[in-house]
């Protein structure tokens, strides 16, 4: 009967309690993309790869999503726009003559395959923008080996794997950011 003897005690916890969850309720509304990184471990994301995936486009301020299906909007958005620019990337590389002429058939086919992806992943984008994130993981599940085929075909060619590279982060923090909103 101790809590009845003393009824300010209960009364001050319950204070110090709803004060700490007001503090942990704004953390999650100032960021809202740091929330959904740290939940991404069981998709070997670390925060830091995902913030820096999300955080690497200074024309969309990735702390500004309000909301976990507002990060996976931006998420499928970036995964989109920088595949876009790699598949330009790529092509401009190939055209400056940096693929030897045994890798030239490989990277044309590299090129191909991001063709594919970008339609894909602009589908994707617009889908998850709508909130529906089921069929976008899918495109964001393939994406992810889009990469390692181009690798094999753009062979050794520094400048290629360099940008085939970044959209391998990209494309993997996107999936899990997107997979991460669905509750199976
Ligand atoms: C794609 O995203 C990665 C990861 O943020 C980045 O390193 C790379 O430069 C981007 N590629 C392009 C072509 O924007
Ligand atoms: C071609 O390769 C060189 C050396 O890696 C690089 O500096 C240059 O930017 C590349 N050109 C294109 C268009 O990617």
């Amino acid at each position: 009967m101790a809590a009845a003897a003393s009824p300010k005690l209960p009364a001050l916890l319950l204070f110090v309690f709803i004060a700490a969850a007001g503090v942990a309720a704004a953390e999650t509304t100032t960021a809202a993309l740091d929330e959904v990184c740290r939940g991404l471990g069981g998709f070997y994301v670390t925060p830091e790869l995902c913030a820096s995936a999300l955080c690497s486009d200074p024309s969309s301020p990735c702390r500004a999503a309000r909301d976990a299906p507002a990060v996976a909007a931006l998420a499928a958005r970036l995964a989109a726009r920088n595949a876009t620019a790699t598949q330009a990337a790529l092509s401009s590389s190939l055209a400056a003559g940096n693929a030897t002429s045994s890798k030239e058939e490989g990277v044309r086919a590299c090129l191909e395959l991001y063709g594919v992806a970008v339609a894909a992943l602009r589908w994707a984008a617009a889908s998850v923008a709508a909130g529906r994130f089921r069929g976008a993981r899918e495109v964001l599940f393939a994406a992810q080996y889009v990469p390692a085929g181009c690798d094999g075909m753009a062979g050794d060619a520094a400048a290629l794997r360099r940008e085939n590279g970044g959209f391998s982060y990209m494309a993997m923090v996107a999936h899990a950011v997107v997979a991460s909103m669905i509750r199976d």
